[in-house]
């Protein structure tokens, strides 16, 4: 520079995503973090199912895929995963499909910094299965939730939620589809306000 100051550019918020099966989220938020150029890095993929579809996805987007099934006990596994975080300086983790309940001492290492969606409107129809729940009570609008991860099973503080309509004709497909552009949609607003935050 000719005033002699240098320009450091920002860091960018290192981030991993854990999923376990298809990985259509992981795969919108790996797409959407590199489109940006800059300010989140997701270096890191986590699955704990060999052979599901988001290995083959993250493969694709040039990110490394680390699949750690559960072989010992829980928390062999989840020592394991912290390993692989932390030879990665991996800050955030989002969930996205990931089926496996994280432990109190996992979620104390990266204390509200664990994102996950789910396929409800929380408090609403928790669990496995949001999309079918809600669709077989009739519930006339459903929608997703963004949320960080505590100790109870979807019970952590609520990010953001987006809702939708059920309409005339549905099929839990139809229904499911209508969710998952939301799902999408939460997850890069997400990323959008912490590269943000971490710019300002
Ligand atoms: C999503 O509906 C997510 O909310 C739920 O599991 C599903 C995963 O789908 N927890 P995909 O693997 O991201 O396609």
């Amino acid at each position: 520079m000719a005033d002699g100051k240098k320009i450091t550019p920002k860091k960018p918020v290192i981030c991993a995503v854990f999923a376990s099966g298809n990985g259509s989220n992981a795969e919108n938020i790996l797409r959407h973090a590199q489109s940006r150029g800059g300010g989140i890095s997701i270096p890191l993929v986590i699955c704990n199912k060999a052979g599901a579809p988001v290995i083959v996805r993250a493969e694709k987007l040039g990110v490394a895929c680390k699949v750690i099934e559960r072989a010992g006990t829980k928390s062999e596994q989840e020592a394991a995963i912290l390993a692989a975080l932390k030879e990665h300086d991996v800050e955030w983790i989002f969930l996205a499909g990931f089926m496996a309940i994280l432990s109190p001492d996992f979620v104390a290492a990266y204390k509200d910094r664990i994102v996950n969606i789910h396929p409800s409107l929380l408090p609403q129809f928790p669990g496995k299965d949001g999309y079918g729940d809600a669709f077989r009570a009739e519930v006339p609008v459903s929608g997703v939730t963004l949320h960080y991860v505590d100790d109870g099973i979807d019970t952590g503080p609520v990010i953001a939620q987006k809702s939708f309509a059920r309409e005339e004709g549905d099929t839990l497909e139809t229904f499911r589809a209508r969710g998952m552009e939301l799902e999408y949609a939460l997850y890069r607003e997400f990323i959008d306000i912490l590269a943000q935050r971490a710019a300002a």
